[in-house]
């Protein structure tokens, strides 16, 4: 049985980083691309001569060249610019759309079948365009932002209590920026919600830090953003889909009247398979709830207007 194939575009430090994830736990052969020549052939050798002491048996390769990635059952898209100090994500709308836009048109052409996932900033907007390009159905192009705003939030539950990071299920919505929804009364700790647990001045703390946790790690890198998370993040979806497990995760996806919002692409619980997102759940949400929603989605409608010179 031959191996499923992952591309994963932008070979920089969340792209490299998510390969190295994928390879450690033996997902799939992997090709690494990018627009600068030899660094993602060098990335993609010196990873596989890591395989042997891990001992996983996949094959990596590296290249500039979109041939190589024909047949890709996934095709990761982390191509584009990150944030510096002082930038919002939306800032990189205009200098990262040419690129999204570029990259996509390219995969396409040799994986129609794939499902692509995307990372590149400002999230919810690039994973729209990229559902333009490719022409394909709504439900084979998500976006990676949930994930990790949750896991952000589930970090700093389990440090200010002392519990084990598995015991904490934390659920992050909405547009991935400054306006996400953290849900404080549907995330947990084993069963218990956090309210019941946490004095409400430490959970207003946790839900802040969670909001501008991307920006906390901008501003202590100096250059780039985060990629650990992240890429642990894209790994998990990758291995939800080709394990078509039916995992749900929060994730940028197509909202068709789901929460009062119709025609982005928006952070909501999706069932993850193989066939990419097979549904959005609705959680029972209260009217403040609701409306920090409409809000999150108002803002990333508006930003998606902005693509309209890429369309
Ligand atoms: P990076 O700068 O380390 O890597 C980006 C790579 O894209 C570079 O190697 C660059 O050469 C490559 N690239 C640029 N134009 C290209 C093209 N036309 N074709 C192929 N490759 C091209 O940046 P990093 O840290 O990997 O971040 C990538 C993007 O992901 C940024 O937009 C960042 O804001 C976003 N991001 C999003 C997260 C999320 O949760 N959605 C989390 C972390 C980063
Ligand atoms: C983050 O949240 C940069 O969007 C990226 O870390």
């Amino acid at each position: 049985m031959s191996r499923p194939k992952v591309t994963i575009i932008g070979a920089g430090m969340t792209g490299s980083t998510t390969a190295h994830w994928l390879a450690a736990r033996e997902l799939a052969d992997i090709v690494l691309v990018d627009i600068v020549e030899g660094m993602p052939q060098g990335k993609g050798l010196d990873l596989q001569e890591a395989m042997p002491i891990i001992g996983s048996d996949v094959r990596i390769i590296g290249t500039n060249d979109y041939e190589d990635t024909a047949g890709s059952d996934i095709v990761i898209i982390t191509a584009g610019s990150p944030r510096k100090p002082g930038m919002s994500r939306d800032d990189l709308l205009h200098i990262n759309a040419k690129i999204v836009k570029s990259v996509a048109e390219q995969a396409i052409k040799y994986s129609p079948d794939a499902i692509f996932l995307v990372l590149t900033n400002p999230l919810d907007v690039m994973t729209y365009l990229t559902w333009k390009v490719t022409g394909l159905p709504h439900q084979r192009v998500i976006g990676q932002a949930g994930i990790l705003d949750s896991a952000r939030m589930r970090t700093f539950v389990a440090l200010e209590l002392g519990v084990s990071v598995e015991n904490v299920h934390c659920y992050v919505l909405g547009g991935h920026g400054d306006s996400m929804v953290p849900l404080t009364r549907h995330s947990n700790v084993a069963g218990v919600p956090l309210d019941k647990i946490l004095p409400p001045d430490r959970l207003a703390a946790i839900v802040e830090r969670t909001r501008k946790g991307g920006g906390e790690i901008v501003s202590l890198l100096k250059t780039g953003s985060a990629f650990y998370a992240p890429s642990a993040a894209l790994a998990q979806m990758v291995e939800a889909i080709l394990k078509d497990k039916h995992l749900i995760v929060p994730a940028s996806a197509y909202v068709d009247g789901e929460y009062g919002l119709s025609g982005i692409y928006f952070g909501v619980p999706v069932q993850l398979g193989r066939q990419g997102v097979e549904k959005i759940l609705e959680y029972d949400l209260n009217d403040e709830e609701m409306a920090a929603l409409k809000k999150s989605g108002e803002h990333v409608a508006a930003n998606i207007k902005k693509l309209e010179p890429y369309l």
